[in-house]
């Protein structure tokens, strides 16, 4: 893996901590970002949803139920309240034996907290999350970007990351800003290579539908390939053989390994 290339290279393999360090620490909390950074990720993987007062948080679930101690869609709240929720003891419950007190009582943080504390030498891989139900997420999440300086001709390349399976959300973000690196998620590997090319960089696909045909079809078309959501390295070790060039992982520490 050569580091001194470009994030977008496809000479360099990137590491996306899928939800932070999510297996060492509650996923989309800082302290899953910052286990993350310390283990060697690249990037910082978030998903977004919408607090009914308009902020972007980062969560997974359109629900807070599964990963707080509440049961109303983030959508319905404000986000004073969702700040008020505790979303690191289901955690805990979940996984015993590395359950830490400090994860008890974290907090869901908002795009922008995310991107206040880790500054602009950290790089975000930023996912637009059911953009149908949130039509206003586009240009608040271009706005948030804007606002921290990761728009624009002065950002390193690579900083931010856009991400999503809708291709309509792609396209909007790529009409109002080209420049902004875009990976289309997908469960399979598109059969229309060209339409994806016209508007994203690569592509984000699940691990169990590659293979090294599909994988050098895509390399070949000069996508980016980045596989989700590996955690086995024997896994890890072969998509790389197969020639993926980004691998999400709640394990940055055990692909980091891989790629020293
Ligand atoms: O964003 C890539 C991968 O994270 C997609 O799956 O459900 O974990 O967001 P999900
Ligand atoms: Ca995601």
């Amino acid at each position: 893996n050569d580091r001194s290339q470009s994030l977008l290279s496809p000479e360099r393999i990137v590491n996306i901590a899928h939800r932070g360090a999510s297996a060492h620490a509650p996923e989309h909390t800082l302290v899953s970002y910052e286990y993350a950074q310390k283990m060697g990720a690249d990037y910082l993987e978030i998903d977004l949803h919408m607090s009914a007062d308009g902020e972007l948080v980062a969560i997974h679930d359109q629900s807070l139920e599964r990963t707080t101690n509440h049961q109303q869609l983030v959508s319905e709240m404000e986000l004073k309240e969702i700040k008020e929720l505790d979303a690191g003891s289901w955690f805990n419950q979940k996984n015993p034996s590395i359950a830490k007190e400090s994860f008890d009582h974290l907090e869901v943080p908002t795009l922008t907290e995310v991107i206040e504390h880790f500054g602009n030498e950290a790089n975000y891989y930023i996912e637009i999350k059911a953009p149908k139900l949130y039509p206003e997420m586009i240009d608040k999440l271009l706005e948030v970007l804007s606002a921290h300086n990761l728009l624009g001709k002065d950002r390193r390349e690579g900083s931010i990351i856009i991400q999503s399976f809708s291709a309509e959300a792609l396209q909007k973000v790529h009409n109002q800003d080209p420049s902004i690196p875009l990976i289309q998620l997908m469960k399979q590997p598109p059969k229309d290579l060209n339409t994806v090319k016209q508007y994203a960089v690569g592509v984000g696909i699940n691990y169990k539908s590659l293979d090294l045909k599909s994988i050098t079809e895509l390399r070949e078309a000069e996508l980016l390939v980045h596989a989700y959501t590996v955690n086995h390295p024997e896994k890890m070790r072969q998509l790389l053989e197969w020639g993926v060039t980004g691998i999400f992982t709640d394990y940055p520490d055990v692909l980091a390994g891989i790629l020293e």
